[in-house]
């Protein structure tokens, strides 16, 4: 059973798009996935709902718990009952946020390119560091979202350069573009892969994605550019 904490005191930069695109994915591999949404926002709960319209889609159950103390015993109580648990939290002293970081085996912060969302980077630099100072120690990767899709942008290596000053994130080696087909498959609840036709620059982000949340090493996977045309569409 793996815990993955979509965790960022910001909002929107994706947490919720990238726990449905997760979600998903280990639905579609055949496992029994639940997510808890720890965020006010209840955008992965609505989603996963019009997911759960259909019958073409291995279902996928959803909580929402916004205070820590409840997440943190829905958690003890359904760890056992699940193969993965993907809780979405935000919100700047969010005790939903803290509780998360103390149960998860993994993080993953997404962050997008512009100073705001830059500085939320500091805010997490100092949650992150406060849990990992009470508990076995567990890997932050830090996820470029909604990046613009230039291969040679500014924007993107700003906002990749500030992670330098934090070495509580490890920087994945590839981005995550601003694309339609994200916001679009998510809103449904379901993974890029799901939907038809499928993108597939989007299928290999999210792949790329999922072979560090399964465990390999980030080095091992493959950097931004795409094999398609070298990452340089706004798909
Ligand atoms: N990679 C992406 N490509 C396109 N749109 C995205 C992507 N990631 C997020 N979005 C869009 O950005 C907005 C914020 O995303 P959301 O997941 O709600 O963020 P958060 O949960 O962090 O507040 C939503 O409109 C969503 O559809
Ligand atoms: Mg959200």
């Amino acid at each position: 059973m793996t815990t993955i904490a979509i965790a960022n005191s910001k909002g929107g930069v994706g947490k919720s798009t990238l726990a449905v695109q997760i979600a998903g994915e280990k639905a579609r591999q055949g496992r029994d996935v639940l997510v808890i949404n720890g965020d006010r926002q209840k955008s992965s709960e609505l989603a996963l709902l019009n997911r759960a319209q259909s019958d073409d889609f291995p279902p996928i159950t959803c909580v929402r718990y916004e205070h820590g103390p409840e997440l943190l015993a829905a958690h003890r109580a359904m760890k056992g009952k699940y193969d993965d648990i993907v809780i979405d939290v935000g919100g700047r002293d969010s005790s939903a946020m803290r509780a998360a970081l103390a149960v998860c085996d993994v993080a993953l912060v997404p962050f997008a390119p512009g100073s705001f969302e830059v500085w939320a980077l500091e805010e997490m630099d100092e949650l992150l560091r406060n849990a990992l100072s009470t508990r076995d120690p567990f890997p932050v990767y830090a996820l470029l979202n909604l990046a613009e899709a230039k291969a040679q942008s500014a924007d993107n290596s700003d906002a990749l350069s500030a992670l330098d000053e934090y070495p509580v994130y490890q920087q994945l080696p590839f981005v995550m573009v601003r694309r339609k087909p994200f916001a679009s498959a998510a809103g449904q609840g379901l993974s890029v892969h799901e939907v038809r036709p499928k993108n597939p620059k989007a299928c290999y982000e999210l792949d790329k994605l999922m072979q560090v949340l399964d465990g390999r090493p980030a080095y091992e996977v493959a950097d931004s550019l795409d094999p398609v045309d070298g990452g340089t569409d706004v798909a």
